[in-house]
């Protein structure tokens, strides 16, 4: 029998409840390898996109990726490690937006040292951008999407959010940290129409994990953990990204989703 919840619930869901065209995102750290399929997926999918990111050419990018008779893509450039830029940035972006209706938090860092020596600098840097930063812009959009009583978030969390790693004591924490904040954001926003969630991916073939793939002593090792026998790709988070932008999962929140090709599981 339906309660009062779930008939709200029902009432949101459209013909297709993978259908998200008009609406409006922000994706932090979407110049990035991963961040940069991920805007495309919103795109095709007719969501306008503000891309929060600090590189240098993000205009030009940006421009790049807006295609004719798809929706908009617009970069605003930010440092996300200055809490000042970071608000100016997030404003500028719903300005352009006129609202939010997804944040897909992408940034990230990664710092490499053994733990005895990791420099405290580094710390704080890698915790800032992977951690405090995605509690800033979920506070933000958050405000904006429960006054509408409906958004998305999706946070990029990440293996190292289930394990410590080596030589990543930061990363591993801020992941941690990301995870357990998704958590708590969903707890107090899942009854007010926001879902929050986090795809944790695994290796994914990009920069950030080059190191790892060049070590002949972890890379087969990790390659054997894998049961679907491959690294992934960008493209593999597409799909559940698009799942958790979308109404058909809005009886989901809190969930921190592996894209891991099953290595989590062994
Ligand atoms: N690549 C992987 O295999 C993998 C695996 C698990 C998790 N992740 C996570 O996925 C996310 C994206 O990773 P990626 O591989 O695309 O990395 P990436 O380095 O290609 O992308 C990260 C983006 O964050 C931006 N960024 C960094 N510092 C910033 C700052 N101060 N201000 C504004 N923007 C800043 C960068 O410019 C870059 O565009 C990260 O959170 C990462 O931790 C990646």
């Amino acid at each position: 029998m339906l309660n009062g919840n779930d008939k709200k619930g029902g009432e949101r869901m459209t013909s297709n409840p993978f259908d998200i065209s008009g609406k409006k995102a922000i994706i932090s750290g979407g110049a990035g390898d991963l961040g940069r399929s991920m805007v495309a997926a919103l795109r095709d999918a007719g969501v306008e996109v503000v891309v929060l990111d600090i590189i240098e050419n993000l205009h030009e990018k940006v421009n790049d990726w807006s295609i004719p008779d798809k929706a908009k893509v617009h970069g605003v450039k930010v440092n996300l490690a200055d809490r000042g830029d970071l608000a100016q940035g997030f404003d500028e972006a719903v300005r352009l937006l006129k609202t939010v209706d997804i944040l897909v938090n992408a940034q990230g860092i990664q710092r490499r040292h053994r733990a005895e020596e990791f420099p405290i600098s580094d710390w704080d840097e890698v915790i800032e951008i992977n951690l405090t930063s995605v509690f800033l812009l979920c506070q933000m959009a958050g405000r904006i999407m429960l006054t509408k009583g409906y958004g998305k978030i999706v946070n990029i969390a990440s293996m190292q959010s289930f394990t410590g790693g080596f030589t990543i004591p930061a990363y591993a924490a801020s992941k941690a940290g990301v995870a357990q904040i998704t958590k708590s954001f969903s707890n107090e926003w899942a009854s007010r129409g926001v879902t929050v969630n986090a795809i944790a991916p695994g290796y994914i073939d990009t920069k950030m994990t080059a190191a790892v793939k060049a070590d002949p002593v972890r890379y087969p090792r990790i390659l054997a953990r894998i049961p679907l026998g491959r690294w992934g790709t960008p493209e593999d988070l597409c799909g559940p990204l698009l799942f958790l932008c979308s109404p058909a999962s809005d009886y989901v929140s809190g969930v921190i989703f592996p894209v891991d090709g099953g290595m989590l599981g062994t």
